[in-house]
């Protein structure tokens, strides 16, 4: 078995994410993470770039124990101080050191000839090994350097020194065949390149981040330089969660290989970079957003109940998920919607089933999602069942800043239609004054409660009332997505009940 080191530059490349910055202590929170999470080696930042920096890759050599603490450096002695002095205090240091090798760069930001930049980085690899072992080396825009000049710079820092040689796309220009080749090259005409670790390093320009890792891997390379959630500079580094979670699920492509991460940390340690970052993960993220494990299809839906592996490759748990979600919605059968219910600790049938089911069916025409909450507050009216005096028929109310409140009101009652109207103090105490005109059993509203059970502006909102008469109180419930509509029902609830209980 051949194992991939893991290299997690969520805290440095991942922190140039425009927006994503942390401060030390969200640093060293997110560090733990990633120590729980298994990764092999934490680039915990930039130290020369600011004292802020320094302090933050300090505290998590001196704090995170197990991983290696990396720290990056340009080819400049000062670079390489800095960023030894600050991961000189974790057990297993380490230097990162880089320099541009493509004609591009070379031209235009570092305006030196291919000779001087090959003194200047064998210069620095050997300082860097002077204060650390463990040196790596980045040759920065390898996918557009010259392949010749590549080999020669590969050559020339291993026999330097450097035990890792990282090689980035770092532009994200790169495919998949190409960067595999980039790598089969390497390996075919550096000589001594087993003296070394091969790494790569994708960015995600062309969404092919992870798909040229992982191309990079089945030639050869055996460390891979990523962040969680994707982030990163532009369009982010390749996905640490993707990338492992590829290699554990399609072991038959990549035969004898294995990462040390233990996945079913990968969620929590998505949600904490998306918390500590405020970048929101899409919903359709591979592994970690919302909706990677969710089915909404009645197709999909039936097929999973009927067997998992029908429309998932991974178990939602070996990522840290809760499991599999059904997303209940307009195209949703009874078979998924029984199935949830039960899930909420439910088990209806026959009629009861029946008029929940239709009443879900209602809400999911009104509303784009059905959350639990929403069944619950479904459920819980259709089991609190008791005889229904009265019904709510329809309603009508007219309110403003500038008019008194009044509503009509239209309850059904033994086949009679009843009607109402009224003004009160507001639009639903002029409903219950309506109400109470047609029971004719109001009694005093003792207590009014509104929450939302959902999320999202169509979110379901439910009412809770107390009515008491005669010594006696009475509590109703109901719901809807219409608050005026949701505290009437709760109101003629609340009457049903003493209707019921005054026979
Ligand atoms: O993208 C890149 O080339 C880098 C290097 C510093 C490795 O981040
Ligand atoms: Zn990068």
């Amino acid at each position: 078995m051949d194992k991939i080191i893991i290299f997690d530059t969520t805290l440095r490349d991942g922190e140039q994410c425009p927006g994503a910055s942390m401060n030390n202590n969200e640093k060293l929170e997110m560090a733990r993470q990633l120590a729980s999470l298994g990764v092999d080696v934490i680039e915990a930042g930039f130290p020369v770039s600011s004292p802020g920096d320094f302090e933050g890759v300090k505290s998590v050599a001196k704090n995170v124990k197990g991983p290696a603490i990396c720290g990056l450096a340009r080819s400049i002695a000062k670079d390489i101080d800095a960023a030894y002095n600050a991961v000189k205090y974790s057990k297993r240091p380490r230097i990162h050191v880089f320099l541009a090798t493509s004609k591009i760069h070379m031209k235009y930001k570092l305006k030196k000839a291919e000779d001087e930049i090959l003194k200047l980085a064998v210069s620095a690899v050997k300082y860097a090994r002077k204060k650390c072992d463990d040196v790596e080396f980045s040759p920065e825009d390898a996918s557009r350097t010259e392949r010749g000049f590549l080999h020669k710079v590969v050559e020339s820092v291993i026999a330097a020194g450097a035990r890792t040689v990282n090689i980035p796309d770092t532009v994200g220009y790169s495919t998949p065949y190409e960067f595999g080749a980039i790598i089969k090259g390497i390996k075919e005409n550096v000589p001594d390149i087993n003296k070394c670790v091969i790494s790569v390093h994708c960015h995600n320009d062309l969404g092919l981040g992870v798909a040229n890792s992982l191309a990079a891997v089945l030639n050869g390379a055996r460390q891979v330089e990523c962040t969680m959630n994707g982030l990163g500079e532009r369009a982010g580094n390749a996905s640490l969660e993707e990338i492992v979670m590829a290699i554990k699920t399609r072991n038959d492509v990549f035969k004898g290989l294995y990462t040390n991460v233990n996945t079913r940390e990968i969620y929590k340690t998505s949600r904490l970079v998306s918390k500590l970052t405020g970048m929101v993960v899409q919903p359709n993220k591979a592994i970690v957003g919302a909706n990677a494990f969710a089915h909404e299809s009645g197709i999909h839906q039936d097929g999973i109940l009927k067997e998992r592996i029908t429309y998932e490759i991974m178990k939602p748990q070996d990522v840290g998920v809760g499991g599999t979600q059904l997303v209940l919605g307009k195209h949703s059968g009874r078979h998924a919607f029984q199935e949830r219910l039960k899930s909420l600790g439910y088990t209806l049938d026959g009629d009861q089933l029946e008029t929940a089911f239709d009443r879900f069916k209602e809400l999911a025409d009104k509303k784009k999602s059905i959350y639990d909450g929403d069944l619950e507050a479904i459920v819980d009216e259709e089991i609190s069942r008791i005889p229904e005096e009265f019904r709510l028929l329809h309603f009508r109310i007219t309110s403003g800043d500038d008019i008194k409140p009044a509503a009509n009101i239209k309850l059904g009652c033994h086949n009679k239609v009843l009607e109402a109207t009224s003004s009160g103090d507001g639009p639903v105490d002029a409903c219950y004054k309506a109400i109470d005109k047609i029971t004719g059993m109001g009694g005093k509203l003792l207590d009014y409660q509104i929450r939302s059970v959902t999320s999202g502006k169509d979110a379901i909102g439910e009412v809770s009332v107390k009515i008491g008469t005669k010594g006696r109180v009475v509590s109703g419930r109901g719901s809807s997505t219409d608050i005026i509509e949701a505290s009437i029902k709760a109101y003629i609830n609340a009457v049903n009940k003493l209707a019921y209980k005054t026979r």
